[in-house]
């Protein structure tokens, strides 16, 4: 068989050392850990203390893992795509730093911005470059620092977001393994509804903005969380319809950890039982670019060589979709 298919042949991850638990945020802002916990299933996260890094180091750290962890040799990476909506900077592409950063000095590199779905477009990408034959390995990074644009005033967003960042290769493969299908959507009326206001050409950074706190990520979350529930279960429903899989045949849901209820809702429609949806929400929070690769990461053990997994994400924009995928390998 020749038809090139593009599968995740090695994964790696990264979450910084410092916890911020409920019990602390409740002496932060007005909240308490049993309105986080039924409303989002977050018990802690993760948040990059050190004020001199950015994305780029966790994304360099998850990078690295992988490499170390799957043994390759950087030079041999041919393309870098880094999903994140928290560059290190407007302008340069933190990406081309984290490629050079881990030697991986043979390839080419750029940032991929699709807020909560950065990573999951990013798949599609990965997998149409290594479909075409072009390249050999590509390596798709997911990473954010979602703490250096949360409000830790703001009670509605400081309690979901966290920093992390996981890696995946991307392979050919020509046993059919890997990335089967894909249905990825977007539409622009999400735009007001989460959103960093000011920072970019339309809202240009005045003294102003940084005093209205403008620079901060803003939601209004009850309408976000009505489109995530329909729309991550409306893809996935579709994926599995379209490809002819019961719920019987998927193994895995790897869903954007954004909140479990959504996540429970996606499960539900699907029909799928609960030890089969992966979940560490309750321990990163929201960690928007870093969440699929780092439920992979976490429980790479887990994955088998030909498990059906279904991923499902959904972020601002609005941006969502569902990708199925065969996995190609069991871990040593
Ligand atoms: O990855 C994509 C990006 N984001 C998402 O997917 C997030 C989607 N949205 C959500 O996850 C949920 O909407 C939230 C977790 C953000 C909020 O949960 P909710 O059930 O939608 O709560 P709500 O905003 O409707 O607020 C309910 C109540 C309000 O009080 P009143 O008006 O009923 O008196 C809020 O003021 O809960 C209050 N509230 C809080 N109370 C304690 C809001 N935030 C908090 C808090 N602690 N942190």
């Amino acid at each position: 068989m020749n038809t090139i298919t593009a599968a995740i042949t090695a994964v790696g991850g990264y979450v910084p050392d410092f916890v911020l638990s409920n019990k602390v945020l409740e002496t932060m802002v007005d909240t308490n850990d049993e309105w986080i916990t039924t409303r989002t299933g977050i018990k802690e996260r993760r948040i990059l203390k050190d004020a001199d890094k950015g994305t780029s180091y966790l994304a360099i750290k998850a990078a690295q893992d992988l490499i170390a962890k799957a043994n390759i040799d950087p030079l041999e990476i041919d393309m870098v795509i880094m999903a994140t909506a928290t560059p290190d900077m407007m302008v340069a592409s933190t990406g081309v730093y984290v490629a050079t950063e881990i030697g991986a000095t043979n390839a080419f590199a750029y940032d991929l911005q699709a807020a909560c779905s950065s990573f999951l477009y990013g798949m599609s990408t990965a997998a149409a470059y290594i479909q075409s034959g072009r390249y050999k390995k590509v390596l798709l990074i997911g990473a954010d620092k979602m703490s250096s644009i949360v409000d830790y005033t703001d009670r509605a967003t400081c309690i979901i977001f966290g920093d992390g960042a996981g890696a995946v290769l991307f392979e050919p493969n020509y046993e059919g393994l890997g990335l089967q299908d894909e249905y990825l959507r977007s539409d622009g009326v999400g735009r007001d509804f989460l959103k960093i206001p000011a920072g970019g050409s339309l809202i240009p950074p005045t003294e102003e903005t940084v005093k209205n706190r403008q620079h901060n990520i803003m939601q209004d979350g009850k309408t976000v969380f009505k489109y995530a529930v329909t729309n991550m279960a409306d893809a996935s429903e579709l994926i599995l319809k379209r490809n002819n899989l019961t719920n019987q045949d998927v193994n895995w849901l790897v869903p954007h950890q954004a909140n479990k209820r959504i996540i429970d809702a996606t499960a539900g429609r699907l029909e799928l039982e609960d030890s089969k949806v992966l979940v560490n929400i309750e321990r990163y929070g929201n960690t928007t670019s870093g969440t699929l690769p780092l439920v992979l990461a976490d429980f790479e053990d887990k994955l088998k060589k030909g498990d059906n997994i279904i991923f499902a994400a959904f972020g601002g924009g609005f941006t969502w979709g569902s990708i199925y995928l065969k996995w190609a390998y069991d871990k040593k």
